[in-house]
């Protein structure tokens, strides 16, 4: 990554701890069926952006000089390490069980103490709901590419894209119960219940009448809520695991919330706002992809409230010979583009605003820089 100013990359701070994060994934990941090890560790063998955890040790390490307060006895702490198996159906004694001693395995990281290994754990979580929820989306998006890859459903398959995905949900799960923490647990099982919800939005559009779509406040209102569902929820709900697994107050908890929702919003108003403005070839997965199927999103929905001739091509979901073109020549000739940008920004400066509180460090000046590369990102 580019250096800062005064040459420092202030995302340095979790630098030696994301290099184990590939490798702790594929340990979570471990099947003894073959095929399924493959799909499942697919994803993983072309480098993501890694954003979610690397915003979770962020977050950790940022809220590290604040104030601790224990919430709760928490005797079971040793399982998080415990190594994650699937059972033998041909062994009678339970191999998957956390909770001895001597099954605490050692995880490579950086062992930087402001991190505790909870959070680490949570930053790995999150990047296993994200991969799956990618399995998924490129079986319903019918994808071909990510990444720079061909996407997992055409290498594999959709069933076994598909099934891959609900074991990395399965394996998550696992990880989130070995933290022993009941509400940390019920933040990830409702993202994951998000996800699904904002997809469903996005697949059904319950504010617009198809027949006869007009523009109304409503339309960016659904939009928003759709947004903050598929893409906000997992960053902001796992800001707030971080918080709460640091032992903080509920101001700092409410801070690093609100910071995730705010840059999470922002981060999907630039992707949709990157799928017109950025090559395919940049991107690592097909551009203009929306509205192939079908999905108005920011850009668009912002140059349809001054050109009503766009309403209906949203109608019939741009299905017509010409209409995506003509769609996509629409947006790029109106502001929608730059007002998508506008709100982003509008988002990042409130996401910086959440976390001004913090003491100075180098993670917080990493958690303002990733707001700044949120804007300025190509893919
Ligand atoms: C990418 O969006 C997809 C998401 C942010 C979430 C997809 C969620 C599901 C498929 C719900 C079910 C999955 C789980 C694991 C609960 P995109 O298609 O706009 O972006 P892309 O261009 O990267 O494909
Ligand atoms: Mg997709
Ligand atoms: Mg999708």
């Amino acid at each position: 990554p580019p250096a800062g100013p005064m040459g420092i990359d202030p995302l340095r701070s979790v630098a030696k701890e994301m290099k184990f994060m590939t490798g702790n994934i594929r340990q979570l990941l471990g099947s003894g069926h073959p095929m399924l090890d493959t799909v499942s560790k697919y994803y993983t063998q072309s480098e993501g952006k890694y954003i979610r955890p690397m915003l979770v040790l962020l977050m950790s390490q940022a809220t590290a000089l604040l104030p601790r307060s224990p919430r709760s006895e928490n005797s079971l702490k040793d399982a998080v390490d415990a190594p994650i198996t699937s059972s033998s159906v041909l062994n009678d004694t339970n191999p998957d069980s956390p909770l001895t001693a001597s099954s605490v395995e050692s995880r490579d990281f950086a062992n930087d103490p402001s991190i505790r290994p909870s959070q680490r754990r949570l930053a790995e979580i999150t990047e296993l709901i994200h991969t799956a929820s990618l399995l998924h989306d490129d079986v319903i998006d019918t994808s071909v590419s990510r990444r720079g890859n061909p996407s997992a459903n055409i290498a594999f398959g959709n069933k076994m894209a598909v099934l891959a995905g609900d074991f990395l949900l399965g394996r998550a799960s696992v990880a989130l119960a070995r933290l022993r923490d009941p509400e940390v647990t019920e933040l990830l099982a409702t993202v994951i219940a998000n996800l699904v919800e904002g997809e469903f939005m996005q697949l059904k559009n319950t504010a617009l009448d198809e027949k006869h779509p007009v523009w109304t406040e409503d339309t960016v209102s659904y939009y928003l809520q759709k947004t903050y569902l598929k893409s906000a929820s997992l960053i902001s709900k796992s800001c707030r695991a971080a918080a709460l697994l640091g032992e903080h107050p509920m101001e700092v908890v409410e801070a690093a919330y609100q910071y995730g929702k705010n840059l999470g919003l922002a981060f999907q108003l630039v992707d949709d706002m990157l799928d017109y403005t950025v090559s395919g070839q940049e991107l690592g997965k097909p551009a203009g992809a929306d509205l192939e199927l079908g999905l108005a999103t920011a850009p668009l929905l912002f140059a349809w409230r001054n050109n009503k001739e766009l309403g209906t091509l949203v109608g019939r979901k741009f299905s017509e010979e010409g209409d995506v073109q003509k769609a996509r020549d629409l947006v790029i000739q109106s502001d929608g583009i730059e007002q998508t940008r506008a709100l982003a920004q509008d988002y990042v400066d409130k996401a910086a605003r959440a976390i001004s509180g913090f003491p100075e460090s180098e993670a917080k000046v990493g958690l303002i820089d990733m707001c700044s590369k949120v804007m300025s990102r190509r893919k």
